[in-house]
């Protein structure tokens, strides 16, 4: 029996565990509160709040529930509008916030927008206005040109830091220990094994939505020993079920890249980062996937493993023969056009990256013909280990001055002759998508990198080497030419980026 707690209620169902969270509150609960637009995660319109224990916590994120797998919910507390609204039929701020400032017309995306709005109310870690309009960014509106709503977010962003308003009915203060309980009981929704694998599903429910209502498959996103962020020492160790968000969140990602949240806000939207799983990246295998590219940067390795599983983690088999894993660099993973070096029975259990020692930097670029909730048309990112030695005229950090141009110390006080520092490129990983039928490794660009001095030539040298490591398609996206040129400037973006800081 599949067990969640739905609203107020707690749900024990037999329901197919690959049929929709939307289907179900909609069709099953005749809960209506809950919209169906495109069916894509596109729109925002079926947006609820999921809420799991994290360290022992209850925390609240969005989710598209078209896309979103019942078996996802197991264990969890998922929030339609209806578990909201107040009793006495007042409204709560965030619909008072929406009435006041306008933000609703023909009211169908309005739904949408108030669980994402409450989503950031009750999330105690966000309270910036550019946070409260971020929490819409999966969210579409036909009616209102979004300023009335981007209104009604600002003001609830203000709201939230100085006053602790009730967003949420009382019996919020029950699901901890709803939760745990749960937790404690047996509320997988695995029956029997199936080699079809599903993580967020928003890779799957997009492109079969209705064969996957009906497949027996083994849901890996609930599986708590998949969602870890370790720091192993060498390395750091990543469960294939890791959300786009849960590496956004994460200390220790952050402590290695501080541009983490500017990078990770170029993909997708909230509520598909916070469904959108590494390893549901990676075997995708889209030329153009934001994470994939991101990893390859780092040279990352993932560990694959045999069945048979027992909750999404291996397990002995029953007459006790252990399991087989392996590892590999995810770069060997694609072999042409969405086919992969691994059997259809294999899941990715982990990922791993070096912890970068040194002077290590990190860049990410991303052209889409809009600037989020996009695929891009081209991607690259780049990992480089710097050692820098001071120029001729150098004048260490403590005994400068201002002016100061890009980083750069500029020659201060009217004093002649260049303070620039030379940096030697210790290690290099390029990675670029949208320039190949897979997800690109640039194995000849990075070797032709490590050594170099950063100057325009090198770059200039990088680029041509670049140029000839890809083949691009001309496709809807942009023509193969237009994609060479993209990559050429986003390539050069990754210096701008990366020495203006230094
Ligand atoms: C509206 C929208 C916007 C999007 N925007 C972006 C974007 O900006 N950038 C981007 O890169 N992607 C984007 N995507 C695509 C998608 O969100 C990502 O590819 C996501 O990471 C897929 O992860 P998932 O867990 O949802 O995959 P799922 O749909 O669950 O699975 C995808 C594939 O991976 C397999 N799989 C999952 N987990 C494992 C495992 N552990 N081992 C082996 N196989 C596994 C599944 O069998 C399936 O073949 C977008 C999708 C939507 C709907
Ligand atoms: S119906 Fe559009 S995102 Fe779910
Ligand atoms: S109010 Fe009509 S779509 Fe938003």
């Amino acid at each position: 029996m599949l067990k969640f707690i739905l609203n107020d209620t707690d749900i024990s169902t037999d329901q197919l565990a690959g049929s929709t969270v939307l289907d179900f509150v909609r069709y099953h609960k005749d809960l209506k509160g809950t919209k169906i637009g495109c069916r894509e995660g596109d729109c925002g319109a079926c947006t609820v709040l999921v809420g799991e224990l994290i360290d022992d916590e209850v925390r609240y994120r969005t989710m598209t529930s078209c896309l979103m797998p019942l078996a996802n919910a197991a264990g969890k507390h998922i929030v339609t509008i209806e578990g909201i609204n107040p009793a006495n039929r007042e409204l709560t701020p965030v619909q008072q916030a929406m009435v006041d400032e306008s933000g609703t017309q023909c009211g169908f995306c309005t739904v949408g927008f108030v669980m994402s709005l409450t989503g950031f109310c009750v999330d105690g870690s966000a309270n910036s206005a550019e946070m409260a309009i971020s929490a819409i960014d999966g969210n579409i509106c036909r009616c209102t040109g979004y300023k009335s709503i981007e209104r009604a977010a600002v003001r609830l962003s203000e709201q939230v830091a100085v006053s602790s308003e009730q967003y949420v009915p009382e019996y919020f203060a029950t699901i901890q220990d709803r939760l745990r309980q749960l937790r404690g009981s047996d509320c997988s929704p695995l029956t029997a094994y199936s080699s079809l694998f599903v993580g967020g599903g928003t890779d799957l429910y997009v492109q079969r939505h209705d064969a996957m209502s009906e497949s027996e498959a083994t849901h890996l996103f609930y599986d708590d020993e998949l969602r870890t962020i370790r720091d192993a020492g060498e390395y750091v160790e990543i469960g294939a079920s890791v959300t786009v968000t849960d590496l956004l969140e994460s200390p220790v990602m952050n402590a290695i890249f501080p541009d983490l949240y500017k990078h990770l806000k170029l993909v997708s939207s909230t509520p598909i980062r916070n469904m959108a799983t590494l390893a549901g990246n990676f075997v995708n295998a889209s030329p153009i996937g934001d994470m994939t590219v991101w990893f390859l940067a780092l040279d990352a390795e993932i560990t694959l493993s045999t069945p048979p599983y027992e909750g999404g983690v291996a397990a002995a088999s029953a007459d006790g023969v252990v399991l087989s894993f392996r590892d590999m660099k995810l770069r060997d993973l694609y072999l042409g056009y969405k086919q992969l070096a691994k059997q259809p029975d294999e899941i990715i259990t982990s990922i791993r990256f070096r912890k970068p020692a040194g002077d290590h930097r990190f860049n990410f670029e991303k052209v889409c013909k809009r600037t989020y909730l996009d695929i891009a048309s081209v991607n690259t990112a780049i990992s480089l280990t710097i050692r820098s030695t001071p120029g001729e005229d150098w004048i260490p950090p403590a005994l400068s001055s201002p002016p100061y141009e890009g980083g750069v110390d500029a020659a201060p006080g009217g004093r002649g002759g260049s303070l620039a520092v030379e940096h030697t490129i210790i290690a290099a990983h390029v990675a670029a998508g949208g320039v190949a039928p897979i997800p690109l490794y640039l194995r000849q660009t990075s070797e032709f990198l490590a050594g170099k001095t950063v100057n325009a030539e090198t770059i200039a040298a990088a680029n041509e080497i670049m140029q000839s490591e890809i083949s691009p398609i001309s496709d809807v996206r942009g023509t193969d030419q237009y994609k060479r040129l993209l990559l050429r400037q986003l390539f050069r973006a990754h210096f701008v980026e990366i020495f203006h800081q230094l």
